[in-house]
């Protein structure tokens, strides 16, 4: 059976003593109740060893925000898949729409982060998603395929079991505006039906599918009983330990 996972993305929050107490915190919550789904926290890069030191990974997993296209050596301010790695990190996100946007990273240098987070051992959290623009223009699922192509589907089916998927529609995003169960559920199950067209039935089985994009405590049940919904990548409920437990209770 497919993983389920709840995933918080910090984005450019907390400094590192906030990031640390928020991490303690979370660490003892999950501890004290443990959740029935894989939990993953995504840090800042300088949260990251402290956090990946201080979590027990057996109920959180560590992850990166992002890391470099290249693999080492003169690239001023960047942080390598390798470096990620060494912090004791499982994780890190890729393909988020405010790289795609703010930091123009293209499919192409997304795929070259990919193959350098899967060759240091990262598994990857890879966001798709489409704009209001081109949900009203109907074009979320061409959107969303085309992201995959571009980036995903050049890895073997063995990679390719290294991937989480998460779809976020972009006007969903931090915008309070979430999309309904009905329609999340149609486009996830169009994803894993683009997984199942390129790796076949089994590993679309298995991949895990997630939601994300003003997620919260009251909105998570209904998303994740959804058959192509295995959990959510968290933003802005990601930063108060009560308000992301209420969303990884919504698997109990
Ligand atoms: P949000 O962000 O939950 O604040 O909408 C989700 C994300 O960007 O991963």
């Amino acid at each position: 059976m497919r993983k389920k996972i709840v995933a918080g993305n910090w984005k450019m929050n907390k400094n590192l003593q906030e990031g640390i107490a928020l991490a303690q915190e979370l660490n003892e919550v999950l501890t004290a109740d443990k959740p029935n789904c894989g939990v993953v926290i995504c840090t800042p890069f300088i949260h990251l060893a402290k956090v990946a030191e201080l979590v027990d990974h057996s109920i959180i997993n560590v992850g990166a925000e992002n890391c470099a296209d290249k693999e080492k050596g003169a690239y001023t301010g960047e942080v390598s898949a390798e470096m990620v790695k060494s912090t004791g990190c499982e994780y890190v996100i890729l393909g988020h729409s405010e790289r795609r946007e703010y930091y123009h990273e293209t499919p192409e240098i997304l795929k070259a982060k990919v193959d350098l987070a899967l060759a240091n051992g990262l598994k990857i959290l890879f966001c798709i998603g489409e704009s209001l623009e081109q949900r009203e223009a109907n074009e979320q699922e061409a959107v969303c395929k085309a992201e995959l192509e571009g980036s995903v589907f050049h890895l073997s089916a063995e990679q390719f079991a290294n991937i989480v998927i998460a779809y976020e529609p972009i006007w969903a995003i931090g915008t309070g505006k979430t999309a309904t169960a009905d329609q999340a559920e149609e486009i996830h199950a169009y994803i894993r039906k683009c997984v199942a067209d390129k790796y076949g039935a089994q590993v679309a089985e298995d991949t895990t599918i997630l939601y994300g994009g003003s997620c919260k405590a009251s909105n998570a049940p209904e998303l994740f009983a959804k058959p192509d919904i295995d959990g959510g990548l968290i933003g802005g409920a990601s930063l108060k330990a009560a308000d992301f437990k209420g969303i990884i209770d919504a698997f109990k």
